[in-house]
């Protein structure tokens, strides 16, 4: 089977309800990011980012997948799909895809202050954490995202998957936060690339097919096509 490796963003989960950063009534246009998304605000405000993220998760357990997300679930019956994602949701995995690398952590997971390879999984009705919050060794904990920052863990095994590409595709992000948005330059030449968002940023690459649709409109348009890339 060919691999078909995806990288998305914000974008992908907008039609479940999810804010995405940069479009307007964006996350960031209300919340500084610095204060919220950042080491430093992390250091500042530890308080304030328990808060942030608490909140988040209360969207989150109540925002279901949408049809690109079970989409890109059902090309698995055709191709070796991989998703790289800078979402921290837990959308594609609740659509049901089965490989999903994620960039920039995990919304529903903590993980210890003092052992980060100590990392814990949240349930919806046990979603929320305070300073207060320790784990079963006494330790603090902090939501296992990856702040502005702060080194990428994953970036080196989402190169190696674009790398690996037979088809790649891009879906509702902005391409504008590094590591993540060089992916796209790691695929081998000649890989053909698709790029689904409603508002591309304005990139040219050889082999590069922009959908300007959104994540539902646009898999059902790219469905099609891989239909006859097999
Ligand atoms: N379908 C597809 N794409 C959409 C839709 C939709 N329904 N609605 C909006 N988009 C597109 C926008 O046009 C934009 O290109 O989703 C993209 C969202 O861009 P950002 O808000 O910048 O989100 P993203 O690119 O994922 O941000 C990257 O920045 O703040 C950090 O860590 C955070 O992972 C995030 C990273």
């Amino acid at each position: 089977m060919k691999k078909l490796v995806f990288s998305t963003g914000a974008g992908i989960s907008a039609e479940s309800g999810i804010r995405t950063f940069r479009d307007s009534n964006g996350l960031w246009e209300e919340y500084p990011v610095m204060d919220v998304a950042s080491h430093t605000g992390y250091l500042k405000n530890p308080e304030l980012i328990h808060k942030f993220y608490n909140g988040l998760r209360k969207k989150l357990v109540d925002a279901q997948p949408n049809s690109a997300h079970y989409a890109i679930r059902d090309l698995e019956s055709m191709f070796d799909v991989r998703v790289i994602t800078q979402n921290v949701d837990d959308l594609h995995e609740r659509a049901g895809v089965s490989n999903v690398l994620h960039l920039h952590g995990e919304l529903m997971k903590v993980r210890s202050t003092k052992h980060e390879e100590r990392v814990y999984t949240l349930t919806p009705d046990n979603l929320e954490t305070s300073l207060d919050t320790r784990d079963e060794y006494g330790d603090p904990v902090r939501p296992h995202i990856v702040f502005f920052e702060e080194p990428v863990p994953n970036f080196s095994e989402g190169m190696k998957l674009a790398q690996q590409a037979d088809i790649f595709v891009v879906i509702g992000t902005s391409l504008v936060v590094y590591p993540a948005a060089s992916l796209i330059d790691c695929v081998r030449p000649g890989t053909p690339i698709f790029y689904i968002d409603p508002n591309p940023s304005n990139i040219s690459r050889p082999n590069l097919t922009i959908i300007k649709k959104t994540a539902s409109e646009g898999m059902k348009e790219l469905t099609e096509i891989l239909k006859t890339m097999q």
